[in-house]
């Protein structure tokens, strides 16, 4: 019994250890507060996505179908809403315009952002699709606070309005968007909530199904640990 509290000791110290190294990493960085288990926040990051970034970037691994169940969107609204005429329900949600063009107008085709929100991160893509601001020199006229001489234009701009870089490095609002600043914070989590969403969606799955072994270990181990006790009574 000893020995195993020791072992759990180290465990619970070398789990909070890396969960210190974790959050050191990513100080720099506005913490995007997402919560993966609001449907209204994950439906609506969708119909942005769809709105916004499908024309561009394709999800190349999310099946229209799993996000009508998965986000519990009645079918019939994601085959009006959603997608592009022509596709049908079981098709990946990819994009018609054609690479090499791409590559042609932005400089860099717009990469598939099925793994991005893992690949880099919630609280980056929320910090980079708030980060963009004015700059003339740029061909699209915007540079970003998270990746310097971006490619890609400020397709939100309509929503956030046009910013400017400030001395100090904050950000200055040259003119407004349809949104306000806190109702664009909003949106854009409900769109990295989507792509964090879509970079795994079998994860609520996942952990209810972990949450359940877990429990049936627990009883499992008492049952056991009972047994062993009434077997070895005897013996000693
Ligand atoms: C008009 C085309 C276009 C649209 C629409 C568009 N993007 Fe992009 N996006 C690009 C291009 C081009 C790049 C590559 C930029 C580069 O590497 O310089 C890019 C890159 C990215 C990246 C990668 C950044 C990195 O660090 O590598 C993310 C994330 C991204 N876009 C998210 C979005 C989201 C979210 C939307 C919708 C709100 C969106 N994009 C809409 C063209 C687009």
């Amino acid at each position: 019994m000893k020995k195993l509290m020791q072992i759990i000791s180290l465990l619970v110290v070398s789990a909070t250890f890396n969960l210190a190294q974790a959050n050191e990493e990513g100080a720099h960085l506005e913490k995007a507060h997402i919560d993966p288990s609001n449907m209204a926040s994950l439906q609506h990051g969708a119909k942005l996505y769809v709105n916004y970034c499908l024309g561009c970037h394709s999800l190349k691994y999310q099946r229209y179908g799993r996000l009508a169940a998965d986000l519990k969107i009645p079918p019939k609204v994601v085959i009006d809403n959603l997608m592009f005429t022509g596709d049908k329900i079981g098709e990946t949600m990819s994009i018609h315009m054609p690479v090499e063009q791409a590559s042609n107008w932005f400089g860099k085709a717009p990469p598939d952002l099925s793994l991005m929100a893992r690949a880099k991160g919630v609280d980056y893509l929320y910090a980079y699709l708030k980060g963009f601001y004015k700059d003339d020199t740029r061909p699209w006229g915007v540079n970003n606070l998270a990746f310097k001489d971006v490619g890609m234009p400020h397709v939100l701009e309509p929503l956030q309005g046009i910013y400017a870089k400030g001395e100090d490095g904050h950000m200055v609002q040259l003119s407004k968007g349809e949104l306000t600043p806190e109702e664009y914070d909003e949106a854009v989590l409900d769109l990295v909530n989507f792509l964090f969403y879509v970079s795994e969606p079998i994860r609520s799955v996942r952990i209810a199904l972990g949450i359940k072994v877990m429990f049936f270990l627990l009883l499992f181990f008492i049952a056991a640990y009972f047994l062993k006790k009434e077997y070895w009574k005897d013996v000693h």
